[in-house]
């Protein structure tokens, strides 16, 4: 049973990229993938949640950040499987090997969602930079690209949440 985002037995590909390579990458983006989907349900949560005088324009902000995590759930999946690797996205093997905590499931207003959200976004931040380095030294410059672009972008939401939380 694949359970784990350890090391797969991969299958064959014309690609020109090692076997080990491969291996190493899909292991990674496996790992990714497990953040990415946990990050967006707990967007979500917080989507549905959040209550206060800015409940619409988080309300929104949440869905539009939910959205953009939705295509990278699929990019980094396709990644995986163009790569010969099985892509592990279900909520169990999510819960079970994220990074990231569990979300304050008793958050209230929007201050407590957005400290929640530019936590996590943070460290997913974080595993995601590593990631640039880390598949751009296995010599996948496209694996690298993608998370460069993911990263770009989580940044940005990053300084969204942040701008938030000025003199709170
Ligand atoms: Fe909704």
């Amino acid at each position: 049973m694949v359970s784990t985002v350890s090391k797969q037995k991969l299958y064959s590909s014309r690609i020109d990229l090692a076997t080990e390579v491969r291996e190493k990458v899909v292991e990674l983006l496996n790992k990714s993938l497990a953040a990415t989907l946990d990050l967006k349900t707990q967007v979500k949560q917080a989507h549905w949640n959040v209550k206060g005088t800015d409940f619409y324009q988080l309300h929104e902000l949440f869905d539009e950040l939910a959205g953009e995590l939705e295509e990278y759930i699929d990019m980094v999946a396709e990644r995986a499987t163009a790569l010969g690797g099985i892509a592990l996205g279900t909520a169990r093997v999510a819960a079970a090997e994220s990074i990231l905590p569990e979300y304050p499931l008793d958050a209230v207003g929007g201050i407590e969602h957005i400290t929640a959200l530019a936590d996590r976004y943070a460290a997913y931040a974080k595993h995601v930079r590593e990631a640039i380095d880390t598949t751009d030294g296995l010599g996948d410059a496209d694996t690298a690209d993608m998370y460069t672009e993911i990263s770009r972008t989580i940044d940005m939401r990053l300084w969204f949440l942040e701008a938030h939380l000025i003199n709170q």
